[in-house]
């Protein structure tokens, strides 16, 4: 049977409509060396104090909704065991993702988050004919998209940018990240369009290199690389635009010649 310890689980809470400024609150809980920080949490709401209030959904490290920042470090609550984020003392210390707007202890506003992966339009921009079966991708194309596909949309790395919270207008790097995905999706009709979006300085060009959205991103993407390769795919991006539209074309179907009589 595995054995039951307990911690301390420190946490940042606000209500705006009631407290003058932020403040720690202190929660001794229940914990094996199974015990995720969200259950913890889920714990206390449900035995200890039922006003503290986060997010989650999936539990799984899938839907994003239960990030926050951990000992400094923006995480999923879900996929972090509790008995990994203990100081010496055994306490972790829990608060909202930093530089964004609290609504109330454990939730932001994501707002401007949004906003901005709006911007990038990604949706896809696909042909007006489309292959009767299925659009063949090659494995070097399927390789290029991967990394894009498993963004969450978490909000860790917008989060954690030092960019983002200076520069309001940023795009930042989850819809820069997003961007590249469909630059790079052979069915979109659109790489110049995209990429000349995102060719400024709310974009690419606000590239900073501290590289905090690579440390804080739980699914292990780069979008310090993506961002560099939407800058390098900007130089090119006629010709870009040139291969896609030649490509869409062959998929047009071909009337098949009348068969003689
Ligand atoms: S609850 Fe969905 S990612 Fe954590």
């Amino acid at each position: 049977m595995t054995q039951q310890t307990t911690a301390i689980v420190r946490i940042q809470r606000y209500n705006p409509d009631e407290d003058r400024k932020p403040y720690w609150q202190d929660y001794e809980v229940p914990m094996t060396a199974e015990t995720t920080i969200l259950d913890a949490i889920e714990t206390i709401k449900a035995e200890l104090d039922g006003t503290l209030t986060f997010r989650r959904s999936c539990r799984h490290a899938i839907c994003g909704s239960c990030a926050a920042n951990v000992n400094g470090r923006n995480v999923l609550l879900c996929h972090s065991p509790l008995s990994e984020h203990l100081d010496r003392r055994g306490v972790c210390h829990i608060r909202p993702l930093p530089a964004l707007p609290v609504i109330k202890d454990l939730v932001v506003d994501r707002t401007r988050f949004w906003e901005q992966y709006l911007r990038v339009k990604p949706w896809l921009l696909g042909p007006d004919v489309v292959p009767d079966k299925e659009f063949r991708i090659s494995p070097e194309e399927v390789a290029a998209l991967k990394d894009a596909e498993k963004c969450i949309m978490c909000g860790a790395c917008f989060s954690a940018c030092p960019v983002t919270a200076m520069r309001p207008d940023y795009i930042g790097p989850h819809a820069l990240q997003k961007a590249l995905m469909r630059v790079l999706d052979p069915r979109d009709t659109a790489p110049a369009e995209r990429l000349d979006i995102v060719a400024n300085l709310d974009g690419i060009y606000t590239y900073h290199g501290v590289g905090n959205c690579i440390e804080d991103c739980p699914k292990g993407l780069n979008p310090v690389e993506a961002i560099k390769t939407l800058a390098t795919l900007y130089a090119r991006r006629e010709e870009l635009q040139a291969q896609r539209t030649q490509s869409h074309e062959t998929l047009i179907p071909r009337e098949l010649p009348a068969a003689a009589d």
